[in-house]
């Protein structure tokens, strides 16, 4: 198909126009629209810039940023025409605003190429999308504290390799998952800190003639100041990267969580109750009640971290400066982004609507022999045993216990004799979960009184 026209934006040294197939491998209009208040608002800017220069009359500068509005304002309503010949975003909102103003709009594309403007756009845009998921980040956190706080002494099994170890309190455990959600808060922060340099104004990659002020225009848009080296302001993606791999860690913090509460509300462990709101139903097990939203969260780093591997394997190997293959880093971010952002909904959500099943809890945290180590400690304190020896001791005990098919503090102190001579009755002080998690009063250990005051450190944090 070369008898179509050719390129009304860069077809000038172009005898027809591109096969219907180069069209479609080339177009990203159907993707990077969603730029496109990013778009416009990086093309005011420059604009306001070129006629504070000088290097555009005000006249044209006025009316190229009001023909912009307009443009905006019929995407948002629904009404403009996306054309899949204009290839993509930058072209769409050009080849408009001519119709719209006429001759002046040819004059904004000075001293700019699509290849700053797509850097400054997409850098919009995810620098949007890093505030959005630390807005949901903090209200996941608020849940968890929530969580935390009503049950901070809330005894239950803590495990490693899913045995049970130790007894925790709900709270402690709660307040694990708000330090890594903390953890990616700040990573997106130190993410949104080094991405946020203006590419506006490298131009194509060497720069430009006209006396641009790229301060000017850096300003406009909320950086910190403009990119230093034109070629690396076209070249880079690191800040999709950043994203991408932030959001990697945040989903992979998601999915343990939310394994936890697939295997949390199961029949077998009843430790939390779903709600209504955040299950679903079997249509053909009438008594079921699914975590379907646990186990879609659960799933989504595959995705997200799916879109990472992508972008690093588009990314790795490319010359500078630019280069077309750095146009599939938009759906990757996008895919990434929408989903993180639901899956951290859907946490947030679950978690506040949850009941944590405090009996069950507080049943399970004195099964699997959970105090073993808190004997194996008095052993150390009272009778004054080397640690290895006391672990020997204890593990007899267990193992006799094991027998009798009783749990620890449910042995005689004559049991406890026969194993060693000098233990005495105040051992049974330490043989109950409420003790033993009241002893762990080191800093960040499972004591309530530690969980509380974590509690308040991060209520006072997060204000
Ligand atoms: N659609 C392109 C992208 O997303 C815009 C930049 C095109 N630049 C160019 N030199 N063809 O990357």
């Amino acid at each position: 198909m070369t008898d179509k026209t050719a390129n009304s934006m860069w077809g000038g040294r172009f005898a027809g126009g591109p096969d219907a197939i180069m069209e479609a491998i080339n177009a990203s209009i159907g993707f990077d629209k969603r730029m496109a208040a990013q778009d416009i608002e990086g093309s005011r800017a420059h604009a306001a810039m070129l006629a504070a220069t000088g290097i555009l009359s005000d006249k044209d500068g006025e009316a190229i940023r009001e023909g912009l509005l307009t443009v905006l304002s019929e995407i948002e309503t629904g009404k403009f025409p996306f054309s899949a010949a204009l290839e993509d975003i930058h072209m769409n909102v050009e080849a408009r605003l001519k119709e719209i103003v006429g001759e002046a709009a040819g004059r904004l594309h000075t001293a700019r190429s699509r290849n700053d403007q797509v850097a400054t756009d997409f850098k919009l845009w995810v620098r949007d999308q890093m505030d959005a998921v630390d807005g949901a980040l903090e209200a996941l956190l608020r849940a968890l504290l929530q969580q935390a706080e009503a049950g901070a002494d809330w005894v239950m099994p803590g495990f490693t390799h899913l045995q049970v170890a130790q007894p925790v309190t709900w709270g402690h455990h709660m307040m694990a998952y708000v330090e890594m959600f903390g953890r990616d808060r700040s990573r997106f922060a130190d993410a949104r800190a080094r991405m946020n340099e203006s590419p506006l104004g490298a131009a194509a990659l060497a720069g430009t003639s006209f006396p641009i002020d790229r301060h000017m225009t850096a300003k406009a848009l909320g950086f910190d100041r403009p990119a230093a080296n034109s070629l690396d302001a076209v070249a880079d993606r690191d800040f999709a990267l950043e994203f991408l791999s932030a959001a990697t860690i945040t989903g992979m913090h998601l999915s343990r969580l939310a394994e936890e509460l697939v295997i949390w509300s199961s029949a077998q462990f009843r430790f939390v109750a779903l709600s209504d709101r955040f299950s679903t139903g079997s249509s053909i097990m009438p008594q079921k009640r699914n975590p379907d939203a646990a186990e879609l969260i659960r799933a989504k780093i595959g995705r997200i971290m799916g879109a990472m591997v992508g972008l690093f394997t588009v990314m790795k190997g490319l010359p500078l400066a630019y280069s077309k293959d750095m146009q599939e880093d938009k759906e990757q971010v996008f895919d990434a982004a929408d989903n993180l952002m639901l899956a951290l909904a859907a946490m947030e959500g679950m978690v506040r609507d949850m009941t944590a099943n405090r009996a069950a809890l507080a049943a399970a945290a004195g099964s699997g022999f959970s105090t073993a180590t808190d004997l194996a400690d008095w052993l150390v304190r009272a009778l004054g045993l080397p640690f290895r020896e006391a672990h020997h001791v204890t593990g007899s005990l267990v193992a006799m216990a094991e027998e009798k098919d009783c749990d620890l503090p449910d042995l005689t102190l004559e049991d406890m004799q026969s194993v060693h001579s000098a233990i005495t009755a105040s051992v049974f002080d330490v043989l109950g979960v409420e003790n033993s998690v009241n002893s762990r009063t080191s800093y960040g250990g499972t004591a309530p009184d530690q969980v509380r005051l974590q509690i308040a450190r991060w209520k006072e944090d997060l204000g």
